[in-house]
């Protein structure tokens, strides 16, 4: 098959369309021809070097999700068959024709969606709503901080809060991207023009802060998050696209008993992949479907071009998902 290989690590450049072995399914396995799949932030760590692929992954082939059709089923696998259209995430691999995957963490796209549309949505709104909701308790009524809301996270954990009932502030550099995420369903934007956000967000929701915050940057933004939190609020750490490193001050996590929570989808085992894929069927379908969610598609290339889609990705001009695709 061609798939799209790390030569060595670097810049965009690196990446090369090459051939290499198919994969074959085995038991519990399906192979699914990709359709499209897309960039996300780790697959550019991971070209640069700086983020090895999980034991037991392909290490140098990028992509964590795909949407595609069912080609053939290894034994043990039960309620899926060849010509299923099934989309989900894989911690590596799917910068290629085909991916195999265990049968249970695969969900089925909606009628609604194109293949296309449906490789934006795992990545982006598996980790919003999980972080979010099944982690960060998030309930109807409540205020959620959202950072980088154009991003293809953002873009989704924005839609999350509307048809949940929970209401949302986001913040981005760019104006652009807060007036389109208000038109997602953004209850007020933050423009970063001095990157600072806490005195504005309790100018908008009282001082005694919101319940929960998306937290897609990391580095300052932390602590500035612990001075716009309410009592019992949780932050949830997704991102770090500004940094690792930050000094905080504990003595407000401790006071208002804040949850500082960090997570990953990348290198969960198999049976918490599982339960993402239950996610993305069980709750993430249904609302495609009804058309409360929409993947947000900023761009698409075709997969022979991944390295400009990684220079367009690295540029921070995306609105939403970079798709890229193999029709
Ligand atoms: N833990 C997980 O399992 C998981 C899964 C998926 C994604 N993530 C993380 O979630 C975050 C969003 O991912 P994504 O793929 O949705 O991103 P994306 O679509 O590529 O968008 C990222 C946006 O963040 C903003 N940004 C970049 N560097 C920044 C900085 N230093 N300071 C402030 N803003 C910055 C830029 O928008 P502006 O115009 O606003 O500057 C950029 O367009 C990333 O940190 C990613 O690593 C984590």
């Amino acid at each position: 098959m061609k798939a799209v290989i790390v030569t060595e690590s670097g810049g965009p450049e690196v990446l090369q369309l090459q051939d290499v072995p198919d994969p074959q399914a085995q038991h519990g396995e399906v192979r699914v021809k990709v359709m499209a799949t897309a960039v996300n932030r780790a697959d550019l760590i991971q070209r640069k070097g700086n983020y090895p692929a999980p034991p037991g992954t392909v290490a140098n082939i990028l992509g964590l999700e795909f949407a595609g059709v069912v080609i053939d089923v290894g034994e043990g696998v039960f309620g899926m068959k060849p010509g299923d259209r099934v989309f989900g995430l894989v911690p590596g691999g799917s910068y290629a024709e085909f991916v195999v995957v265990n049968h249970r963490t695969l969900a089925r796209i909606p009628d609604n969606l194109t293949f296309v549309e449906a490789a934006a949505v795992p990545e982006a709104f598996v980790t919003a709503y999980d972080a979010m909701v099944s982690q960060g308790n998030l309930k109807s009524g409540e205020w959620v901080l959202i950072h980088a809301v154009g991003s293809g996270v953002g873009t989704a954990a924005v839609q999350i809060c509307r048809a949940l009932g929970a209401r949302c502030i986001g913040t981005s550099r760019t104006k652009d991207k807060v007036d389109r995420a208000m038109e997602l369903g953004l209850h007020r934007g933050i423009v970063m023009e001095k990157g600072d956000f806490a005195a504005e967000v309790k100018t908008i929701v009282g001082a005694q802060g919101v319940n929960l915050v998306l937290e897609l940057i990391g580095g300052n933004y932390v602590a500035e998050d612990l001075e716009c939190i309410a009592d019992q609020g949780r932050i949830i750490l997704v991102g770090l696209l500004a940094g690792a490193k930050v000094d905080m001050n504990l003595g407000a996590i401790l006071r208002k008993r804040v949850l500082l929570k960090g997570t990953t989808l990348r290198a969960r085992p198999l049976e918490e992949k599982i339960v993402a894929g239950q996610l993305l069927a069980n709750n993430i379908v249904p609302l495609l479907e009804s058309g409360q969610l929409k993947p947000i598609i900023d761009k698409t290339f075709p997969l022979a071009d991944a390295a400009k889609a990684h220079e367009y990705v690295e540029k921070n001009d995306s609105f939403g998902k970079v798709v890229l695709t193999l029709e």
